[in-house]
């Protein structure tokens, strides 16, 4: 191991797909309205797949992306991780579906189930692989195909889910002034039950029973949730500054896992942190648990709000509970 080889992100990809569930379709699905969703979340609309998408197509797309984005041929890919709570199959994982489509076999190829912060543990753990020295080309996707297993008769949680992917290629660097400067991890089990698919597992295998009684869908307490996510968006941020010597004015941007606006609002607004140096993209997205961080990402990179030289504060929490923040240096 060389302790002054850090990882650091070479570039990035995303893909969402074309089609379009506005609120307004919602006002059609259920007792809601476009009001009330957009003052209590933010969000306006959100992408769903179509037939021909799943977790696996969309990774492969948004990782053929970020390999091109970095000059990287996918046939030199060391490690693949693909973040995701919606997984192509139970077995094998989604990992091993994109590594066959992005012709990069052999390289590893795993899945990891964080949910919204599976896209930072997966960053986290592929940044120690290369920091060991034991990979150089690593690809993290975030990857959901959330609207597949959402109770569209529950209005609670049906209107927060869209699908989408992104991804990020990691290489070594020995320039101090970039890559991974800091990442911290956390998780409390004893929050299982606040997001949960209760069956189509080994707990609860799938049944006449299970389907009749709709348990192959997400169930959400929104509430706790809620507040689990303002303490820890606002913790991440206090720490991540903290732990990395930053003040406001050194952090280009923030990228946070894009749960709530009014979530995100709370945390800037209690620690007096400027709003216009958060990426929001919830209105057009909605809520893509892993996939969030990476297609937030790319679009700020696309959109020319970060680049190189950028300092980028990536915050996540979700199911689990699990909760994530990492700062780096593009
Ligand atoms: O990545 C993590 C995934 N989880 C999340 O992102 C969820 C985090 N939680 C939240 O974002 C919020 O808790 C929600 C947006 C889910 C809900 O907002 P809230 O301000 O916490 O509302 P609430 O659950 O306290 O419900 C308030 C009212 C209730 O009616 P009553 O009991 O006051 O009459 C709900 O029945 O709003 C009602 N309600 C709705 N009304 C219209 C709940 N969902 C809807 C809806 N349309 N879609």
């Amino acid at each position: 191991m060389s302790a002054d080889v850090r990882a650091a992100i070479v570039g990035l990809g995303s893909y969402v797909p074309q089609k379009v569930l506005t609120n307004q379709d919602l006002e059609r699905m259920v007792d809601t309205s476009d009001e009330w969703i957009t003052q209590r979340t933010g969000i306006k609309e959100r992408r769903v797949v179509s037939e021909a998408d799943s977790t696996a197509s969309m990774g492969t797309e948004a990782g053929r992306r970020a390999c091109a984005a970095a000059g990287v041929d996918p046939a030199d890919l060391d490690l693949i991780i693909c973040a995701t709570i919606t997984p192509e199959t139970l077995c094998p994982g989604s990992a091993c579906y994109i590594q066959r489509d992005l012709g990069a076999a052999p390289a590893a190829a795993f899945d990891l189930a964080a949910a919204c912060s599976g896209f930072l543990y997966g960053l986290a753990v592929a940044a120690r692989f290369i920091e060991s020295g034991q990979f150089k080309n690593c690809l993290v996707v975030g990857s959901e195909t959330l609207t597949r297993f959402t109770d569209w008769t529950d209005r609670s949680s049906c209107i927060l889910f869209g699908d989408g992917a992104g991804a990020a290629v990691l290489q070594p660097t020995r320039d101090p002034n970039r890559g991974f400067q800091y990442c911290v991890m956390h998780a409390d089990g004893s929050g299982w039950d606040y997001i949960w698919i209760p069956a189509g597992g080994a707990r609860m295998p799938a049944s006449t029973e299970t389907i009749e009684r709709r348990m192959h869908f997400l169930k959400m307490r929104g509430r706790d949730v809620y507040k689990f996510a303002i303490e820890k968006m606002q913790w991440l941020l206090a720490d991540c500054m903290a732990a990395c010597d930053l003040t406001p004015d050194a952090v280009d941007l923030v990228v946070p896992h894009q749960v709530n606006i009014r979530i995100i609002k709370s945390a800037t607004r209690k620690l007096n942190f400027p709003l216009e140096k958060v990426y929001v993209n919830i209105d057009k997205r909605g809520n893509t648990s892993a996939a969030s961080i990476p297609i937030a990402l790319d679009e700020a990179a696309r959109a020319g709000r970060i680049g190189p030289g950028s300092t980028v504060l990536l915050i996540a929490f979700g199911a689990g509970l699990t909760w994530s923040g990492a700062v780096v240096r593009l």
